[in-house]
């Protein structure tokens, strides 16, 4: 069907070969998730019964917290879990009052086919304390009609009475068979070999952060089909602001593909999130040698796009605008030189 969501990402996926792995290979279902064993038996029982309680989920970065949210809500409401589920980050930058608008918005409205809505809150220890009181009372006026499931780094930056409405669990750093089973599994799905030796560095270097295990998996496989020790190893001993400026320099310079391909390759290799991208861009501006008045215009356009990124659209695509904001901006300080 042409019109259902779903289908035309999946086209999408299809068309693109600069899909993004971590996102085409999350698992979907509680039987994909490597590790954690404990926590997926417990969550999926709470699931199964059809009526959850809040949840918070706590800890490192690229262990499946933001994943196992997805199942979750997949599995409570199938079809339409885009319509029951809300994905807040708790460190929009304009605040906690923001933040609560958005879950009154959608609290007001009904579920679909189901008693509950479910709201994703993560970050959540990114909240200042008072904004966490805020939160605790919005959770409690929607507490018939909203589960959140919340997630943050550490625990024990979430107030005792959320903590306390919250059933906890502690997600660890992936371990070694685990990190090797989704690395097996994908480098099989993508017709890559791999090496013992290259599936350890990549174990050692990640830290059981699986994410990073994914981004470092891609950018080898745009090198070689046969992944080795030694390609890990070249790929990451790399420079961060130098390959940024390099972006910047392709951008400005009018090449637009160029500098795309670059900044997905640093994205990718570096495991660098939207938001620390953009943070480089802003500090890269001004080491370049241009014209102090592009500096403010290009400052401004990142301004922007860091708005729109801390709002949660989609990363790519929005530095994808900036950079094309970057060519025209390049394109019109020629002009407004030669005039
Ligand atoms: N336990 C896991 N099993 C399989 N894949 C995983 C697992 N954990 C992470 N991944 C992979 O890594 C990607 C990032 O994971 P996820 O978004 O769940 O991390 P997170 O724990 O929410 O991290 P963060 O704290 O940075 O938000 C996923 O898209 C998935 O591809
Ligand atoms: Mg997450």
């Amino acid at each position: 069907m042409i019109n259902n969501r779903g289908s035309i990402i999946i086209e999408k996926l299809k068309m693109e070969d600069t899909s993004i792995w971590t996102e085409k290979y999350r698992p979907s279902k509680f039987e994909e998730v490597v590790g954690q064993d404990d926590i997926v038996k417990r969550v999926k029982n709470l699931t199964n019964s059809l009526n959850i309680p809040h949840l918070l989920f706590a800890g490192p970065a690229g262990t499946g917290k933001s994943t196992l949210a997805l199942i979750v809500v997949k599995e409570l409401f199938g079809k339409n879990w885009r319509t029951n589920f809300l994905e807040l980050n708790a460190s929009d930058e304009r605040g906690i009052d923001v933040v609560r608008q958005k879950v009154k918005d959608f609290a007001r409205t009904k579920a679909l086919e189901s008693s509950f809505k479910v709201i994703f809150l993560d970050e959540a220890d990114a909240l200042t304390r008072e904004a966490q009181q805020a939160l605790r009372r919005t959770m409690e006026n929607y507490t018939t009609t909203c589960r959140f499931i919340m997630s943050c780094n550490y625990s024990s930056k979430i107030i005792d009475p959320i903590q306390s409405r919250c059933v906890i669990f502690r997600f660890k750093l992936l371990e070694k068979k685990d990190i090797e089973k989704r690395i097996r599994f994908i480098t099989e799905k993508e017709k890559l070999q791999i090496d013992d030796k290259a599936i350890e560095t990549l174990y050692e270097v990640s830290e059981g952060d699986c994410r990073r295990v994914i981004n470092l998996l891609q950018v080898s496989s745009t090198i070689s089909t046969s992944i080795n020790q030694d390609l890990i190893n070249t790929l990451i001993t790399s420079a961060k602001p130098k390959d940024i400026k390099v972006v910047l320099e392709y951008a400005l310079s009018g090449d637009f593909l160029k500098a795309k391909e670059k900044l997905l390759d640093v994205m990718l290799r570096e495991s660098i999130s939207g938001q620390d991208i953009i943070k480089s861009i802003q500090k890269e501006i001004w080491n370049l040698q241009i014209d102090p008045e592009l500096k403010v215009k290009l400052t401004e356009k990142t301004g922007e796009i860091e708005f729109r990124l801390v709002e949660g659209s989609d990363e790519f695509i929005q530095l994808e605008a900036l950079l094309a904001g970057f060519v025209l901006a390049g394109k019109g300080n020629e002009n407004g030189n030669k005039s």
